[in-house]
């Protein structure tokens, strides 16, 4: 008998953590269970429902018995839908060969994960980073390299950064714009600066576009692959149906990339899952062929929301935020309110215990988000209930 226990984990779970936006999530469910007034914005999911013609849409197919297995990659159709809205939207072409369906972005972006990296290779990450990454990135044996941004650059990866963080083993960049967790859009400019970098270095990209649509004030998110010619064929586009459609449970998302990456993705999902729901993908065709007046009333909603929560978190005495473009996070500095040190809270994890249990209001810690000294609000929350957060927020702060 050896020391190893029967159910003793395996080495990769050694580094492995909860998503702490769904553990927050949890506590802040587990308080308002127990009869307190919780305002819960914590998590990352659009508050609308999903728009009735998509949910008709999967009851039709479920009548007409679309309820067995599909191809892996996908339903023709849905994949074909994905290609033609991809290249109406961004001007470059692709196939629907190139597009893989799988069960929501963040299993998307493990599966791009999974196909391209080796033991040892880095990924650059620019922080604040959304949860998931670098979890996903270590899963796949590869390592994630944080590299701090500024607030004073909207939280955006500077070219100098990236190339300085480079070495021998750089493998991939990893960009989120419109970003979660900063809400920052950046402009095609700076993505092309940073291609430039990438191109140079030979790195493979992986775009998580899933905001694209969730933009404000009339910007356009350009698609990464677009902005240097060549550019797609180390890309590896990442996006879905959970946020610009509000469907989030029904687990939709997909990889846009060369044909030959598309096909081992294909294979690789086929192992591991077989395809994505059924019923689902019904509903993901329909969200993308059907009318899309849905997605600009959700856009209007979100940018009315960015107004109010921007303005009042603007407005308190030593907080800090960068201007917020697109998605549904403000993303805010609290290190005046750390370095007060008032009642012992120093950490940002500290500073949203205390706020959930004082004041019942549930945000994230930076920390969660690899940048100490801010916090993550999400206004996917209708406006009474944003504006009482606030309300709550600013008397914590002493404001
Ligand atoms: C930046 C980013 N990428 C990917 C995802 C995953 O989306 P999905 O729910 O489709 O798995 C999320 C969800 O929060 C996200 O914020």
């Amino acid at each position: 008998m050896g020391t190893r226990n029967s159910l003793q984990l395996a080495r990769r779970m050694a580094a492995l953590e909860p998503s702490a936006t769904l553990a927050m999530a949890a506590r802040a469910q587990a308080l308002a269970a127990s009869g307190v007034d919780v305002i819960d914005l914590s998590v990352g999911e659009p508050d609308f429902p999903t728009p009735p013609h998509i949910c008709a849409a999967a009851e039709a197919a479920i009548r007409a018995g679309k309820t067995k297995y599909t191809p892996a990659a996908g339903i023709p159709d849905l994949r074909k839908a994905v290609a033609a809205d991809y290249t109406r939207r961004s001007g470059l072409t692709v196939t629907p060969a190139q597009v893989v369906v799988s069960n929501g972005a963040k299993h998307s972006l493990h599966n791009a994960f999974m196909a391209l990296l080796d033991e040892g290779d880095e990924v650059v990450v620019p922080a604040p980073y959304w949860v998931s990454y670098a979890e996903l990135i270590k899963l796949s044996g590869a390592k994630p390299v944080l590299i701090p941004t500024r607030i004073e650059d909207d939280f955006k990866l500077r070219p100098e950064a990236l190339a300085a963080a480079l070495t021998p083993r750089t493998r991939m960049l990893l960009l989120c714009s419109p970003s979660n967790p900063t809400g920052v859009v950046y402009a095609p400019d700076e993505l092309a600066a940073l291609a430039d970098v990438a191109i140079e270095a030979d790195l493979a990209v992986i775009a998580d576009e899933i905001y694209d649509q969730l933009v404000f004030d009339g910007r356009q998110s350009p698609s990464f692959p677009t902005l240097r010619p060549g550019l797609a064929d180390r890309t590896v586009v990442v996006a879905g149906v959970s946020k610009t459609y509000s469907m989030t449970g029904w687990r939709i998302g997909w990889t846009i990339c060369p044909e030959p990456l598309s096909k081992a993705i294909g294979n690789l999902q086929s192992q591991e899952t077989s395809n994505p729901c059924s019923v689902s993908q019904h509903a993901a065709l329909a969200a993308l062929t059907g009318p899309q007046e849905c997605v600009a009333d959700m856009r209007r909603a979100f940018e009315k929301r960015r107004d109010l929560v921007a303005s009042r978190l603007a407005a308190i005495p030593g907080v800090r935020l960068p201007e917020i473009g697109g998605a549904f996070y403000a993303f805010f500095d609290i290190k005046a309110a750390l370095a007060r040190g008032t009642n012992g809270i120093t950490t940002s994890a500290a500073w949203c215990e205390s706020l959930l249990e004082k004041e019942h209001v549930a945000l994230v810690a930076g920390s969660a988000f690899g940048a100490e000294g801010h916090v993550r609000m999400s206004f996917a929350a209708a406006e009474e209930k944003l504006t009482a957060g606030l309300d709550r927020i600013a008397r914590f702060l002493g404001a």
